[in-house]
């Protein structure tokens, strides 16, 4: 996955490089900056004297020392100010020019704290979306992994609209002791013969029409086994035959919603915060799986309608469900018709669900 949020401490990251929220003396401090330094030792220290400092939205590399990665890249975020001092703009620049930098000395992998997020007060849910919007921008031209490295969960905050939108969702639509009710339970099983039924006979066992009616029949007379009701006629099609005449793939579906879109791979999977090497597996395997949370970044960056949606899971043998909240946080952006899967991941992070991607 090519962006990820984690929370951990960045000491301990052992990616190529490292990212220091400094301060444009780069001689240490507190915050991350001082975590830095104590980690890697005194010849972090030594090698920044020669730096000359660093401008405010600029970034300088060093060796990393007792650090386990290769490199620190030292990095000066704005002051906040209220906004109107173009700190946007110098914050987005702490971040392309420590990727280009990164770029450069060929790091395959990278780690940024929240740059002035602490002691330089910018307001943490701004911080994380110039965050998200910069890497994400640059990881839709360049294949790198970039982490987001949150110290504290406290320090994670995505916007308060946002939050409680979404948390106003789960609680109307995540049931906590959602059961499958019988008539839920009849129609997936019902449908799975229907499946079966389909693919080797070409008939469809009728749906309960309602849990009253699935009932009856369910009390009065065993539904028909899927294997009953197959080896009802004798001349069972050769296996091979039905095998062949399955539905769509998963992969078969998403290739041809990208040709639809009209969009490349590259900008799907890219959208989709999945990395190069798992795409071109699910392109040349047919019959390839994906994970849950990878075939719904897929119907994100598709940009599906719900019903759509279901359709492309189904393919791959997932359905998203009310006794999940992942699944309701997903159902709530695809309703709401927002598809910025950084802006998914980092909601999905808030409420400590694992994020979308790889
Ligand atoms: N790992 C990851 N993130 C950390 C760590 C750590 N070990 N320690 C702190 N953080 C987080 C903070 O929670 C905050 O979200 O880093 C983010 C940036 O906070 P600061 O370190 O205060 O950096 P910043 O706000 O950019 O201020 C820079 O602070 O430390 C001084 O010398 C530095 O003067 C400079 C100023």
């Amino acid at each position: 996955m090519p962006i990820q949020i984690v929370r951990n401490d960045i000491t301990k990251m052992t990616c190529d490089a490292i990212v220091n929220a400094a301060n444009s003396s780069l001689l240490g401090g507190g915050g991350v900056d001082g975590a830095i330094h104590r980690a890697a030792g005194p010849k972090l220290l030594e090698e920044c004297r020669t730096l000359g400092g660093c401008e405010t939205g600029q970034a300088k590399i060093t060796g990393a020392y007792d650090l386990p990665c290769k490199y620190v890249i030292h990095t000066v975020g704005p002051v906040w100010g209220g906004g109107d001092r173009g700190e946007r703009e110098l914050l987005c620049a702490c971040y392309r020019n420590s990727l280009e930098l990164a770029k450069r000395h060929k790091c395959e992998s990278v780690a940024f704290p929240l740059i002035s997020s602490g002691v330089y007060g910018y307001p943490k849910d701004q911080a994380i979306r110039v965050a998200m919007d910069t890497i994400g921008a640059f990881l839709a031209e360049n294949d790198m992994t970039v982490y987001l490295v949150i110290f504290d969960k406290k320090a994670f905050q995505i916007s308060e609209k946002l939050y409680t939108g979404i948390q106003a969702y789960i609680d109307d639509h995540y049931a906590l002791s959602h059961r499958d009710s019988l008539r839920e339970r009849l129609r997936r099983e019902n449908f799975a013969g229907n499946v079966a039924a389909k693919a080797y006979h070409g008939v469809e066992a009728p749906l309960p029409a309602s849990p009253d009616a699935a009932a009856p029949q369910s009390r009065k007379k065993k539904r028909r086994s899927i294997k009953e009701l197959l080896a009802r006629d004798q001349q069972m099609p050769p296996l091979e035959e039905v095998v062949r005449s399955l539905d769509e793939s998963f992969s078969q579906m998403l290739l041809r919603k990208i040709d639809e879109k009209g969009m490349t791979d590259a900008q799907c999977y890219k959208k989709a915060n999945i990395d190069r090497k798992l795409f071109s597996k699910i392109r040349t395997d047919v019959h390839y799986r994906p994970s849950k949370t990878t075939a719904i970044a897929f119907a994100i960056a598709l940009e599906l309608p719900m019903e759509e949606t279901r359709d492309l899971l189904q393919k791959a043998g997932y359905a998203l469900s009310h006794s999940s909240k992942f699944d309701v946080i997903i159902e709530y952006f695809i309703l709401s018709g927002n598809y910025d899967v950084f802006q998914i991941n980092e909601a999905l992070f808030a409420f400590d669900q694992t994020l979308l991607g790889a």
